[in-house]
């Protein structure tokens, strides 16, 4: 069986571990966090005798064969090249990084180390996604052509509270990367890869952030709007932001030349043809990306077959990130930018 070992307890990796303890598939050698006493505290609930404060320990110890990535976007390119140098293969968290050159680094040092990457875009191994995959792969209900794309995050201090790097363009990479990133790795799974991206980004100082950040307005945009234009002449339509309050989640519309595919967030699919529902489907379960993503990796680890759509490749991670990246820089010059020259 491989050894695992995870980086960051956090949100994300006190649920990755979790995860892998629970389903055994890996045995967990090691954990790290920098914050010594939430590392003791959870290395304890799970009986993870090897804790490292520094990461670097966790690194090089030999008995490691693979390490999830859960901290801060802004600490993913540091981890990545010295886990990938050690030989380890990696579940790196999403977002790859926090910029197209970052991304293009990492991808770049899987490959000359030779390793085994996957990044934890959430849409890979659920129920729904995996369903409507399926839909659309089966041609029944016609090529897709467009896709209009809603996905907002409710945060609001009672709901759910994003740690304060989340709230920070320099730490997370902004949030077309950091959040939108899921919807483009989908995106292109659907529609192949963008030529163009339009993209308006505004930051609106909702009264809530005032709870949860020193300044009370984040230093990041909070709405992210991205037109895509496909190589196959399809269009995506976007919106990705956090709002106070509404309707958590991805819900979108794709239409097709014979048919509309509505996915609400991200647990019903419904189908219509000539004004008819065709279809209706709902997920036992909405958004847990990280037990799937996790138990993905794992599977992926002991060479277990997986469908080839299930593991986003570190490509994968820099199509997302390239496409995000394209956004802001026709957000701040006012031009549509070509991915070409990003
Ligand atoms: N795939 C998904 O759907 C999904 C869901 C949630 C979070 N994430 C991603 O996971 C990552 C972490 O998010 P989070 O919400 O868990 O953040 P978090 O702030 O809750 O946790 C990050 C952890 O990293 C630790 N850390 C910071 N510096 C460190 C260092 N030098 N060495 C070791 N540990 C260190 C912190 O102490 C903290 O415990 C982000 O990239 C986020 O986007 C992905």
């Amino acid at each position: 069986m491989k050894n695992l070992g995870i980086i960051g307890l956090g949100n994300a990796g006190a649920n990755h571990l979790k995860s892998q303890v629970d389903a055994g598939l890996v045995n967990v050698v090691a954990v790290s966090d920098s914050d010594s006493s939430l590392l003791q505290k959870v290395a304890d609930e799970f009986c993870i005798e090897r804790r490292y404060t520094d990461w670097h320990d966790l690194v090089a110890d030999k008995e490691i064969d693979a390490i999830i990535l859960a901290t801060p976007p802004f600490m993913r390119r540091e981890m990545f090249l010295a886990a990938a140098e050690a030989g380890k293969d990696i579940l790196a968290e999403k977002p790859f990084g926090i910029s197209l050159q970052e991304a293009r680094d990492m991808a770049d040092a899987a490959k000359r180390h030779g390793i085994r990457a996957m990044v934890n875009f959430g849409t890979r191994n659920l129920p729904t996604y995996k369903k409507l995959r399926e839909l659309v792969q089966s041609g029944e209900y016609g090529t897709p052509r467009w896709i209009w794309f809603k996905y907002f995050l409710v945060v609001n201090p009672k709901i759910f509270n994003p740690p304060g790097w989340f709230w920070n363009k320099k730490n997370s990479g902004g949030h077309l990367g950091e959040n939108a990133g899921h919807a483009f790795d989908l995106i292109c799974e659907l529609m192949g890869s963008v030529k163009n991206v339009t993209g308006i980004t505004a930051t609106l100082p909702l009264k809530h952030y005032a709870e949860s950040l020193e300044s009370g307005k984040p230093d990041i945009e909070n709405l992210g709007v991205a037109t895509l234009e496909h190589e196959n002449g399809g269009v995506t339509v976007l919106a990705n932001g956090s709002v106070p309050g509404g309707e958590w989640g991805m819900s979108f519309d794709i239409i097709t030349d014979d048919c509309v595919i509505s996915v609400k967030r991200d647990k019903f699919i419904t189908i219509q043809r000539d004004g008819e529902e065709v279809l209706n489907y709902e997920a036992p379960f909405a958004w847990r990306p990280i037990p799937s993503g996790s138990l993905a990796f794992a599977r992926f680890l002991n060479g277990q077959s997986e469908p080839d759509d299930s593991i986003a490749s570190c490509e994968d991670g820099v199509r997302a990130m390239q496409i995000a990246e394209a956004a802001y820089q026709s957000a701040s010059t006012r031009q549509t930018a070509s991915l070409g020259n990003v």
